[in-house]
């Protein structure tokens, strides 16, 4: 076999590249230098993170949001001026950026914080007293030449670590002198998580991130083009489109930048000299379907058996209560079939990967309360997805 990477088909891919310029401009770890339409929300964490300058631990804070609204980058664009103001006044404060899919521990986070602070602490072996122990330490013996150092923790997706290991990092990060923390959730009710004696020391700010509308999109979008595409290869109605259908897709930026790659990915491979409104129509389709059949196949099995017993239902166009899905899951799984317990696990887990949403009703007077589940992404591509991973 001659070398796959001289290939005729891939060498085809090697072509200069009339779409794009750069591309890193439309992936979703790029940082702006400008964030349009956040003025507000950035001008509030730093009116909260202002006090650190003369050292005061700030208030907490907490960044609610749908996916998309640009807290991750809001928070990051705010460290950064922070420790930009704070080297040239010589302030002695970190901003330690941590995204909870990567680090999904109390005992992880912490030592993560202490390995970039300089004590060195291995992934694992000690207990946690230790790792916590090492922590404190760093704000008790302050270092003589800079003073005592101030620690604001960005913690992304927090939900993420809070369902996983209960809300021990809070506790020990809001009851450590010099550090305050910044949480970031896309769940509004994600403090039922928290127990009060938590909430109560956490005493945070809270700054919403509201959807963006497609006018605000249509100003991200063009910023971004302008960086990552050629002149004129994008056809007029390439970008209002795309704002159009992420401003539907809850005003999510993260959506429409997607649309506007893939759509220019499309167009490169179709050796076209144009992105048309065409190839956006299409980008949609391809997004969704590979959104969905990721999430399927990192389920576990009985998972993805609760997903399907949900798409039954969904057909049968049912409401569907926990206990008729538990009813309509134990049909298809026979006798693998988990707990009733474990399903209200699983519908966590769902409803966090945004394939499913749920909602309290009250069934009114000594009828007590129901939780009503709904399908979040497409039948089809559900369908499809799950009977051929
Ligand atoms: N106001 C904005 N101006 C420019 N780019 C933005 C803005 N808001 C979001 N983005 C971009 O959209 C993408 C998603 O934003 P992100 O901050 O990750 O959203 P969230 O954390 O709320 O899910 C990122 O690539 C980000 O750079
Ligand atoms: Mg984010």
């Amino acid at each position: 076999m001659e070398n796959i990477f001289e290939d005729k088909n891939l060498l085809g891919n090697r072509r200069t590249n009339n779409i794009f310029k750069d591309k890193n401009p439309l992936d979703h770890r790029f940082l702006p230098d400008k964030l349009l339409h956040r003025d507000q929300q950035i001008r509030e964490i730093a009116k909260c993170w202002v006090d650190v300058l003369g050292g005061v631990t700030p208030s907490n804070v907490t960044l609610y949001g749908k996916t998309g609204t640009g807290k991750t980058a809001a928070s990051q664009f705010a460290g950064e001026q922070l420790s930009e103001v704070a080297d040239k006044e010589d302030v002695f404060v970190k901003v330690e950026y941590i995204r909870c899919t990567d680090f999904t521990t109390e005992y992880q986070v912490i030592s993560r914080l202490c390995n970039r602070l300089g004590r060195d602490v291995p992934n694992r072996g000690w207990t946690k007293a230790e790792v916590i122990n090492t922590f404190d330490d760093i704000f008790k013996r302050p270092r003589i030449d800079k003073g005592a150092l101030h620690l604001i923790v960005i913690l992304d997706e927090i939900d993420i670590l809070l369902n996983k290991d209960g809300d021990g990092i809070l506790y020990t990060l809001t009851r450590t002198e010099n550090v305050s923390v910044l949480l970031i959730s896309n769940y509004l009710d994600f403090k039922n998580m928290i127990k009060s004696r938590v909430n109560s020391s956490l005493n945070d700010k809270e700054i919403v991130f509201p959807p963006y509308g497609a006018d605000q999109l249509l100003d991200i979008l063009s910023e971004r083009a302008k960086l990552s595409f050629h002149d004129n290869v994008l056809e007029d109605d390439v970008i209002p489109l795309c704002s159009a259908m992420a401003a539907k897709e809850e005003g999510d930026a993260r959506y429409a930048l997607d649309l506007l790659k893939n759509a220019g990915e499309l167009a490169f491979d179709e050796f076209s000299e144009k992105v048309t409104g065409d190839h956006v129509k299409r980008a949609k389709e391809r997004i969704e379907h590979s959104k969905v059949s990721e999430i399927l196949s990192t389920l576990p099995f009985q998972q993805q058996r609760v997903l399907e017993a949900i798409l039954t239902l969904t057909k049968q166009k049912e409401e569907i209560t926990s206990g008729k899905l538990y009813e309509a899951y134990t049909e298809i799984s026979k006798k693998d079939a988990v707990t009733y317990r474990r399903i209200f696990d699983f519908i966590t887990e769902l409803e966090l990967l945004g394939i499913i949403s749920t909602k309290t009703i009250s069934r009114g007077r000594g009828k007590g309360r129901t939780n009503i589940i709904k399908l979040q992404c497409d039948e089809t591509l559900l369908e499809t997805a799950l009977y051929t991973i």
